[in-house]
């Protein structure tokens, strides 16, 4: 019997190739850069399974592409702002993603931003480099204490609940929002306090983001919420660039309205404003899940999700379960 074909728009990692080849007849997109668009339409047509990132647009003219024999959307991202779930849904095309196995890892790299931009780093570094650092000096590079300080929360699933953990270590307070209330053992494993927005946008020494990027969360960042943050306060953002109204923040960092910024995403990547090119702002190419070992873990969700699906299995972590009914015929 012939496999079902899939196309990867990546090349993966080496284990989830090797689990790829046992079930599909695989082609890739092999090259480092992107594919475009045109290239992304081309190759999808005819197959029964892609895989794709966070950098494809799956939408209806991607599904017209496809055609009919298309059976799963595998996004290797837990966000999937990037697919039309509904679109796929209607043509009873299942989609996932991979929650669960980078909260972690992003939380990591949320504290390296928090760090690098409390203390200064990237400045330090391009000083320490360039060799013009000529002695030690008392008020050289002084950037301000992040042990002791309050870490507002805007999100607190499970990567926000990740990034409060580790503030423990630094004897923050940490206060937080989100839609739904975490239960009061989580509140007080995390040492974590739930206080209405406005206040924990008062409040916070660092804010962090770490809702999805939803109708609802687009610009939820703006003029209005940079202005009741404290002048010495820095925001940080790992989730979606557009959760932050990016010319906002632009002119709140000219203004002087918050301390500084450390961004891993951006409104319109990989394009950066030219106002977050400064001292007081740390810029990261969207990284957060951003490890060997968590793109494996990743790509490896992806592919067993695509492998369920032809094997009659309720892939693991499906967004629109209701397309099964249609496509087993239950
Ligand atoms: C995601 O998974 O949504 C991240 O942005 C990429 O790790």
């Amino acid at each position: 019997m012939s496999k079902p074909r899939l196309f990867s728009t990546h090349a993966l990692f080496e284990e989830p190739r090797r689990r790829l080849a046992e079930n599909f007849e695989v082609e890739y997109w092999d090259s480092d850069e992107r594919p475009p668009r045109l290239e992304v339409l081309k190759r999808v047509a005819c197959k029964d399974a892609l895989i794709c990132l966070l950098t494809e647009k799956v939408d209806r003219e991607l599904l017209d592409a496809a055609g009919p024999n298309l059976r799963i959307v595998a996004n290797v991202a837990v966000g999937y702002d990037n697919i039309d779930v509904p679109a796929c849904t209607q043509r009873n095309v299942a989609v996932t993603n991979t929650p669960g196995v980078l909260d972690e890892t992003t939380a990591d790299f949320t504290w390296t931003l928090l760090m690098a931009v409390a203390r200064r780093l990237v400045e330090g570094d391009r000083l320490a480099r360039s060799g013009a650092w000529r002695q030690w000096n008392l008020d050289q590079l002084c950037g301000t204490d992040v042990w002791g300080k309050t870490l507002g929360i805007i999100g607190f699933g499970r990567i926000g609940r990740a990034v409060a953990r580790r503030a423990a270590g630094f004897r923050m307070r940490v206060i937080y929002n989100s839609t739904m209330r975490a239960p009061p053992d989580v509140e007080r494993e995390l040492n974590a306090e739930f206080l209405p927005r406005d206040q924990v946008l008062e409040q916070s020494d660092f804010l962090s983001l770490h809702v999805p990027l939803r109708a609802e969360t687009r610009g939820l960042i703006g003029p209005a919420e940079l202005a009741k943050m404290k002048r010495t306060a820095f925001l940080i953002n790992t989730t979606r660039g557009p959760v932050v109204q990016e010319a906002a923040l632009v002119a709140a960092l000219e203004q002087g309205t918050i301390a500084g910024a450390a961004l891993d995403v951006f409104e319109r990547e990989p394009l950066i404003s030219e106002g977050l090119r400064r001292d007081n702002v740390v810029l990261a190419p969207h990284l957060g899940s951003a490890s060997v070992e968590t793109r494996t873990r990743m790509s490896m969700i992806a592919v067993e999700n695509a492998i369920a699906i032809f094997g009659g299995k309720r892939p693991p972590t499906i967004l629109n379960p209701e397309v099964l009914r249609q496509q087993y015929n239950t």
